[in-house]
């Protein structure tokens, strides 16, 4: 029987390199994101370079119900082997700003309550079956608060702890679940956010998407539990535990403070 592997947030960015690299690997593809058209694109270059079959189901993540139905329609009469929660947004600017709201609320939409979703529902199938591999895109926001983009540091706080929580629980089942944490990483996801004059953006190198997902697949074949890809990350990503929170709260501010 084909294994497949549903890829969220596969219309650019990172998911767009993990579909590329799921296709790769082997596996047959299930492509969601709300841009069918390049969703479909990507499907006809998946099918003709790596010779798999593809599946484009559109869906927008913001919606827990449009959600529950894509795992129906992705898992119907299929195996899925790997779920790659990649879909995400943010929204830099004050907590105390009311127009901040809408996409605030999405990005607890997409971040949390869709990936949660997808994640109860892959889990308990690859259960079922013995084996399987769930890879959750964090951040190095998930290591500490955000000051000017709170909301989105604690959606990726929630998912890195709900990703290891739920590693531990599931030690020996042959399912794994492992939390993909980069740092800053050239994709459109700033220019989404409106953040792109973040010292953040402005001052810090870009990794590229190819690498990061590169880093994040190999990670998941591993079974590791939480892969921080690049040195700078990886002291980005440690630091807080040795520092007063108040501290690496104010120091995270000024990085996420936006320059005129
Ligand atoms: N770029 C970075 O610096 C960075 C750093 C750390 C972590 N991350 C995380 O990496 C993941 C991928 O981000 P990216 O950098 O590749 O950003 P991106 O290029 O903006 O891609 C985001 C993806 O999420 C999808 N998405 C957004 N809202 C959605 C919704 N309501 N329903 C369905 N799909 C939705 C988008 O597809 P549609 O617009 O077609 O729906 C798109 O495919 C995110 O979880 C992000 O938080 C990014």
């Amino acid at each position: 029987m084909a294994i497949w592997a549903l890829i969220t947030g596969a219309s650019e960015g990172l998911g767009r390199e993990f579909a590329i690299l799921a296709a790769k690997a082997g596996f047959d593809v299930i492509l969601t994101a709300r841009q069918e058209d390049k969703l479909q694109n990507l499907a006809h270059e998946l099918q003709r370079a790596y010779h798999v079959s593809t599946l484009v189901l559109p869906a927008d993540l913001s919606d827990p119900e449009a959600v529950e139905q894509l795992w129906l329609d992705a898992s119907a009469g299929r195996q899925i082997g790997v779920l790659v929660n990649n879909a995400g947004l943010g929204r830099n600017g004050s907590f105390a700003d009311e127009t901040n709201w809408p996409r605030e609320a999405a990005s607890i939409s997409v971040n949390i309550v869709a990936a949660s979703i997808l994640m109860k529902r892959a889990v308990a199938h690859m259960v079922g079956h013995g084996s399987g591999r769930v890879l959750n895109v964090a951040s190095t926001a998930a290591f500490m608060a955000g000051p000017n983009m709170a909301v989105y540091h604690a959606t990726k706080a929630y998912l890195l702890s709900l990703s290891e929580a739920v590693a531990t629980e599931l030690r020996g089942s042959g399912v794994t679940v492992t939390a993909l944490c980069p740092g800053a990483t050239d994709t459109d996801f700033f220019a989404a956010d409106e953040a792109v004059k973040a010292t953040l953006i402005t001052k810090m190198g870009l990794a590229s998407a190819e690498t990061v997902a590169a880093s994040g697949w190999t990670a998941m074949e591993k079974g590791k539990r939480v892969d921080v890809p690049g040195i700078a990350n990886k002291v980005f990503a440690t630091l807080p535990r040795f520092a007063p929170r108040s501290f690496v709260a104010w120091t995270a501010a000024q990085f996420l403070k936006r320059r005129r």
